[in-house]
């Protein structure tokens, strides 16, 4: 399974999805900048995607630690995730996400 990101610079990177990892760990291990500060404990919100396309409706809706974590974060959008809270599996094959600005 792959996830296609987009970058700030606007450069598309399809990477490799791993099962039961986070997304943000499969964006951070394909060497992309994404922060992610605190490791993926949902108190950063340094792990900011917008979900752009692919199976949207297969992901998991966004849990309240979540949105209150989102509500902190800059330049936030109707598809906005935090990428640390989206755990990777088949069903999320093909899923399109751009880095918001950090
Ligand atoms: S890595 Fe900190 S909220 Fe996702």
């Amino acid at each position: 399974m792959k996830i296609t990101v987009t970058d700030r610079e606007g450069a598309v990177h399809e990477i490799e999805g791993r099962d039961g990892w986070q997304v943000m760990e499969l964006i951070r291990d394909a060497d992309l900048p994404i922060k992610a500060e605190c490791g993926g404990c949902c108190a950063c919100a340094t792990c900011h995607v917008y979900v752009d396309g692919g199976p949207t409706d297969k992901l998991v809706p966004a849990s309240d630690e979540e949105l209150d974590m989102l509500d902190l974060a800059f330049d936030v959008q109707d598809n906005s995730r935090l990428s640390c809270q989206i755990t990777m599996n088949a069903d999320l094959d093909g899923m399109k996400l751009t880095l918001a600005p950090e």
